[in-house]
């Protein structure tokens, strides 16, 4: 088959079109011609050779695609041939065939494109992960949710509206961006370039700081979240996009305030974690989705070609996207 491969570990300039074993499916696995898949920010630390995939995965970039099933495993029961699905895995989505664990496929409502599809299940599991299986948000808390127009962001942001937050604080880069983000249902939005978050929040919050915080940013951050976490707040730490090595830590507002700090990675998550995680998703989100009165929106902010996958992955690497950059397989 066809596939995008890394010539060696570097920049986008090492990306290629070029052949590679068709996947060989397990028992309970699916074969999918994959229509479209979609970029994360993983693929970028992977191409560069620092975020090796998890063991058993296919060593191919990509963990969320969408696409017609060509073959099924001899165990799989909810699947047959010629269905339209999509879902997570934990390798091999730039690929012009994926084989995926039918726990973690899911049948592609007709309201879906395949494009929105495929820009569903690594951001939509990671925020649904972060607020609620880690971050315990309830209704009525506060939440921060760091990069906000990040296709994760993106997801937090309509996800902890719908579960009731009374206030939902942002960061992002640009102004545009900070509209964009009003518009999904943050109610402040503060721009990190121009303004000390940190001392905004403390302001609307009379200091009393917010019950949750989703981090992507780690050591620039890391003293000014400590300080804008309520007393039992809880954060999540899903990256650390400036650096991830903190030079003075104090450590006495852990204990002050009784704080609970958590990383989470979800590809290195087992199958059993990851296809709860797609259960709860789909019936809090995907049913939604197939509802006129639907409360999440999936945005694409670009397509692209998979033969012109370097200029997508530069253009992730701009930081210019306000959601799913997706990439269209074809012949
Ligand atoms: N742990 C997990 O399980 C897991 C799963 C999925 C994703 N992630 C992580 O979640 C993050 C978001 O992923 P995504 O695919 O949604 O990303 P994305 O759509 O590409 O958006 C990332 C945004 O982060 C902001 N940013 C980049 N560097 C920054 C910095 N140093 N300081 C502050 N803001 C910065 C930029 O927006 P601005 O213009 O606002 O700066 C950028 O557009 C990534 O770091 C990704 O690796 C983790």
């Amino acid at each position: 088959m066809k596939a995008v491969l890394v010539k060696q570990p570097g920049d986008a300039s090492q990306l290629c079109m070029g052949d590679y074993p068709t996947p060989v499916i397990k028992d309970t696995e699916l074969l999918v011609k994959v229509h479209c898949f979609c970029l994360n920010r993983m693929d970028i630390v992977q191409r560069q050779g620092r975020y090796p995939p998890p063991p058993g995965a296919s060593p191919l970039l990509g963990v969320e695609m969408s696409g017609i099933v060509e073959e099924v495993g001899s165990k799989v029961t909810k699947f047959k041939k010629g269905d339209a699905v999509f879902g997570l895995m934990p390798g091999g989505a730039y690929a012009e065939y994926a084989a995926i664990d039918e726990r973690l496929a899911i049948c592609k409502p007709d309201s879906l494109s395949f494009e929105e599809a495929a820009a569903i299940p690594e951001t939509w599991f990671t925020a649904y992960q972060a607020l609620f299986f880690v971050g315990n948000l309830e209704p009525g808390m506060d939440v921060l949710i760091h990069a906000g127009a990040s296709g994760v962001g993106i997801a937090a942001i309509q996800l902890a509206k719908h579960a009731g937050a009374k206030r939902i604080f942002i960061t992002a880069g640009s102004d545009e961006k900070l509209e964009f983000c009003k518009s999904l249902g943050a109610t402040t939005a503060i721009n990190y370039k121009t303004q000390d978050w940190a001392e905004v929040i403390a302001k609307e919050t009379d200091n009393k700081g917010v019950n949750v915080i989703v981090d992507f940013i780690g050591k620039n951050y890391w003293q000014q979240n400590l300080q804008t976490l309520a007393v039992d707040g809880h954060m999540v730490i899903l990256a650390f996009m400036s650096g991830n090595i903190v030079d003075q830590v104090d450590l006495s507002m852990l204990l002050r305030k009784r704080l609970r700090i958590e990383g989470s990675a979800l590809r290195s998550r087992s199958i059993d974690y990851q296809s709860r995680l797609r259960d709860a998703v789909f019936e809090k989100v995907i049913k939604e989705l197939k509802s006129d009165k639907c409360a999440f929106k999936v945005f694409l902010d670009k397509e692209f070609d998979w033969k012109d996958i370097q200029e997508a992955h530069r253009y992730m690497e701009s930081n210019q996207s306000q959601g799913k950059i997706v990439v269209k397989v074809t012949q």
